[in-house]
Formats: structure tokens, sequence, C-alpha cells
């Protein structure tokens, strides 16, 4: 079989990787026809390769969706839970499609930052990272986020990667040595330079200090001898890069500050500190001196997770890479856009395909952190409101180029008039009057029954036409919402559209009433058209509320087989309508 070499296919541990990689830099395909064929599978591959299927063919590219992984020195809040939303309904999007997709989300447990929130505790510093390490995967699982993968920096297999990535470099010339004097901001795990800091005072205690105007951290002044990335080699590389590919971070906003950026303050980036300052982390391969910068560690997950470097010629992309987008707060904007594709392209990587980087959530006017203690716990908002409520305000209400706020009472009226009114009232209006048998009007449109629009009133027919065109138009609204813009609030928005368009036709047209005065034909023929506008909506809403969306398809007697993409279309399934669960039972939506 023409393979995709991961780990299993080969039966490789990634401990010879490392034992060759410490034996000199080799190209792996080299050493793979060599002498390294090793034969067991390490357990944490096994316990960490979480997909379904990993395909070994040279298959069609999957889509490759990843979150930034999370700093584990706190606890996450609804800003992470965001971030892992977004991510997952991306996904499923593309599963509802029909395509295979992975879903890479994670803890960045390396640096400064992590190394003295342990200190603080005094507890060891990997203890401390597999305590919270777990709370990331328990709201994961929380969230209902369908991730294949959960990586954590401090697996045996992505460090391989790192020092393999690391060699690399320096096999090319990219890493040298040099004195590195400048602010560090160890909130930040960034160093700024000098006109990018400035003088502050502590509103608390009155004390000055030196702080990022970014993002307005306290910095701290360090002179060291630590390895450089020739980053301004790649100068040239990257601006051409952008200007072939303008749509490449969205919004636009940031993509021009990442041009300009590069453009005016590249300098080479200082990649390791020495371990006397920072020893909690991956150490240089043959400099045990050194400690690798905690974002050239955490940048190179994506690939760890895509296989890299066991990638045979022709199969590299077997398990997803390039990416096909990498989602990410607006303040890790630089790391992502300039740091990450100059290693790549460093080493003539291919670089993901797009960046989308969301606003922030704010507590009274200012971003959620907890270093501000302004954050709200995002299992308990999901026990108070439910995990589908969550996903649907925050998808509903997060910003992508604009921050947004959060607040319990926006929570309340988003659910209030998008679930229970929006999609709960539709739903028990088409399916539990028993003034008409939802099955039966479907079997008498797809006999043709409803082809001639009846009834007096010309604006109940424009209406009827109306939401048809809607309806029948939404799959693919959503997906340009989706795949062009990457922005599935505002595919949200439109499929909510039109669940409230099919609520206004009902309150207009009252088919209860039509139904009492004799005009059958027209109520069933209203009904039809509200029961189809909820059925493609109840299909576009899964990546969504996949519980939710689940409950209604199921009320709707939407067989599991006509639930994919290609059935939200107008018309296109002939056969539902009796319901699976109880109608007259307890309320589900
Ligand atoms: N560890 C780095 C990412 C490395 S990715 C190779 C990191 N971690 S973080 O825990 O600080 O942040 C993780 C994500 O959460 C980032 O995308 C960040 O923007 C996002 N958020 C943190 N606070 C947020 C809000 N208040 N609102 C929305 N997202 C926020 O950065």
């Amino acid at each position: 079989m023409q393979g995709f070499l991961t780990a299993s296919a080969l039966k490789l541990p990634r401990s010879s990787l490392h034992t060759a990689i410490r034996a000199g830099w080799v190209c792996f395909s080299c050493r793979r026809n060599g002498a390294l064929r090793p034969t067991t599978l390490p357990s944490y591959r096994r316990s960490f390769s979480s997909s379904p299927a990993r395909r070994i063919d040279a298959a069609p590219k999957p889509y490759y969706v990843t979150t930034p992984i999370f700093y584990v020195n706190a606890a996450p809040h609804v800003g992470h839970l965001y971030s892992m939303v977004l991510a997952d309904v991306f996904k499923r999007w593309e599963v509802l499609k029909g395509r295979q997709a992975y879903l890479c989300t994670g803890t960045d447990e390396h640096g400064m930052k992590v190394q003295r929130a342990a200190e603080l505790q005094e507890v060891p510093p990997k203890i401390f990272c597999d305590g919270n390490a777990e709370t990331f995967m328990d709201l994961a699982q929380k969230a209902n986020m369908s991730n294949d993968y959960f990586i954590r920096t401090t697996d045996p297999d992505h460090r391989e990667t790192v020092e393999f990535f690391w060699g690399r470099l320096r096999e090319r010339g990219y890493i040298y040595e040099s004195k590195h004097e400048g602010w560090y901001c160890v909130s930040d795990e960034a160093f700024y330079p000098e006109n990018m800091v400035e003088k502050r005072v502590n509103s608390m205690t009155g004390k000055p200090f030196i702080a990022s105007i970014e993002t307005g951290n306290e910095v701290e002044w360090t002179e060291e001898r630590n390895y450089h990335f020739r980053l301004t080699d790649l100068r040239d590389r990257l601006l051409q890069f952008y200007k072939e590919n303008p749509q490449w971070v969205v919004p636009a906003s940031r993509m021009a500050d990442v041009v300009s950026w590069v453009q005016n303050n590249l300098e080479d980036l200082s990649v390791s500190r020495p371990v006397s300052r920072l020893n909690w982390g991956i150490p240089v391969p043959d400099d045990p001196s050194q400690t690798i910068y905690v974002w050239v560690d955490a940048l190179i997950n994506y690939l760890t997770k895509a296989g890299y470097p066991m990638w045979t010629p022709g199969s590299e992309n077997a398990l997803g890479w390039p990416a096909d987008v990498h989602i990410i707060g607006k303040d890790i904007v630089r790391f992502h856009c300039v740091y990450w594709p100059g290693l790549l392209l460093a080493l003539d990587l291919p670089l993901p395909k797009r960046v989308l980087s969301h606003g922030h959530w704010m507590m009274d006017s200012r971003k959620m952190s907890k270093s501000i203690g302004n954050v709200v716990n995002p299992f308990f908002a999901i026990d108070r409101w439910g995990v589908d409520t969550m996903r649907y305000f925050m998808i509903y209400n997060g910003g992508i180029s604009q921050d947004s706020d959060y607040d319990n009472s926006f929570i309340v009226e988003r659910y209030k008039r998008g679930l229970q009114g929006g999609v709960g009232g539709l739903l028990n209006r088409v399916t539990r009057s028993k003034a008409w048998n939802v099955r039966s009007i479907i079997q008498k449109a797809h006999e043709g029954g409803y082809n001639a629009l009846v009834g007096e009133c010309e604006p109940m027919q424009t209406e009827i036409t109306e939401l048809r065109e809607a309806t029948d138009a939404l799959s693919l609204k959503a997906l340009d919402f989706f795949e062009e813009q990457l922005n599935p609030g505002r595919a949200l928005k439109e499929i909510m559209e039109v669940v409230f368009q099919a609520n206004r036709l009902l309150q207009h047209t009252e088919p209860w009433n039509l139904v009492k005065r004799g005009e059958v034909e027209a109520a069933h023929q209203i009904i039809y058209h509200a029961a189809e506008a909820l059925r493609v909506a109840g299909i576009l809403l899964q990546p969504f509320m996949p519980e939710k969306s689940a409950g209604l398809l199921d009320r709707l007697g939407v067989d599991q087989g006509q639930r994919s993409f290609d059935h939200a279309r107008f018309d296109s399934d002939s056969a539902y309508g009796v319901s699976t669960v109880p109608l007259w039972g307890r309320r589900t939506e």
C-alpha cells in the first residue's frame, strides 16, 4: 500500500526517531528505508490517538481544524470555551457534508508562566500540569467537543517532533547563538522591542512598572545568551505569501496588521532560554544548558498530530496537514501569522490554509482574564444553561472582528427568542396540532399535491413563496459563511432567520383557524412549508447544537440517514413526519 507513515502504520516507536535524531540529522524517509524498523507501538500513541479512523491510504486530504492549546497555569474560562466550540462547529460542519475531518485541541504546558505557577503552589510542574490538563479535557468533553486528539506538550511524541523540527532548522542554518537583551513578559511568554513597552503605574499599589503596550502586562528586563531563529531572512517570502493569499487571516483588518508588522517590525526571534531561568520545557537538542522557547514548542503541536515528520512522499497530508483552519484569539495573531509561517517556510513545509482570529469575551468592558479575576467558569455556565444553549449563545453572540459582552441576561434573551420561541415554538406548532397530520401532509406534497399555491389572499402566497425560496437557498448561504468567510455566527443567524420567517408565516396565516374555516388545503400547504423550513434548519443546526437538533429531527421523524448536508434542501425528503419520540409527553426542546 502506498502508505502514509503513522507510528501505528509502521509500528515505529517514536523513541527510535529520538535515537536517530541524536545520532545525526538524517532525513526521515532515508531512515525509514534503513535500519530503523522497530516493532511495537508505544502506549502513549495508543492512548492519545483517539481518531476514529486514521487513514493510511492516499485518500483525499481530510479536513483538519485546530484550537489553540491552552496554558495550564490557570483554570479554563468561557473565553477558552469559545475557541473550543468554534473549532468544533467547523469540524462538525465538514462531517455534515460527509468529509473526513480531524479536530485537535490540547494544553500548552511548558514555559516560564507554568513553571512559576507550579512553584507558587509548591508542586512539581508535571504533577501541576497533569491536574490542570485534566480540567481542560473535562471541559472539552462537557462542551460536547468531537475532538480527535487532545495533545499535551509534555507528551513524548510531541517532544520528539519538536526536537526533530529544531534539528532541521539548525541543519538548514536558521539557528544561531547570540546575546539577547530585551523585555520579556512572562504572562504573554513574549519578548517585546523597546518601542512596544511603556511605563505604567499600578492603580492598586501606586507602584510604577514597565508594561507591554499591547497587552498591559508587566515585562522584565533580561540579558542572556540564547539561540535565535533567522526570521528576518524570511521577510520577502512571508510578504509574498501574504500578497498571494490576501484572505489568509480572517478578519481582513488583522491580516493588514500582520503585513504591517512584518514590513516594519520584523526581528530575528529568540528561540531558547538559559536553563538557569527556564528549566520547564524541552531542552535544546545537544545543548542541555538551553530550553526551547515555549511558543516554538507550542506551535509545533499542530504538526505533531498531523503525523509530522513521519510522512511518506505523496501522502504527507493523510492526517490533514496543511490545517484547513487554525482557530485562535486575536491576542495570539502574531505568533500564528508571523512566527508560525516563518518556521514552516524555513523547512519548506506547507502553510495552514486559513487562520481565523476571533474577538474576546468581555466582562464589565474588560477582557475576561484570570489575572484580572473577571472570569466566568465554563463548567458552571454549562451546568446552569445546558451545553447546547451555551454553544448556541457563544456562536450567536461571539465576535470575530469585535469583542463581545458576556452577561447572563444575554443568554436568557438568546434562549427565549431563538430556542424556546423560535425553534421550540415552530416545532410545537407544526407537530403538536390535532388539526393536521404532518405525515399525510408530507406524503401529499410529494405526490404533487401542493404544486399550485392555493388560498385566496395574495400576500399569503407571497409569504409562502418567500419561505420556500429562503429554505432552498439556506444551505448554500450557510456554506459560504462557513467556508469563504469563516464566520459560523453569520451562518447560524441565517439559519435562525428562516426559523423566524416560518414562525411569522404561521402567525400571519393562522393555519389552525384556516382549518376551522374549512380552508384545509391552504392550511396544509402552509404547514408543509413550515415543516420543510424546520427540517432544513434542523439539519443545518446539527454542528451548532448536536443534542437539541437531534431531538428536533427525532420529533419531526427525520430518518438518521436523511440528516446530511445534501438533505438540507426543500422537498428532498418524502419519508418523514412520524415522530420517533412521544409528542405529548414531556417537552424536550
Ligand atoms: N498557549 C497559548 C496558545 C498556544 S497555541 C499554539 C495561549 N493560551 S491561552 O490559554 O492563554 O489562550 C488560549 C486561547 O484562549 C487563545 O486563543 C486566547 O485568545 C483565548 N482567550 C483567552 N481569553 C479570552 C477571552 N476573554 N475571550 C476569548 N478568547 C480568549 O495563548
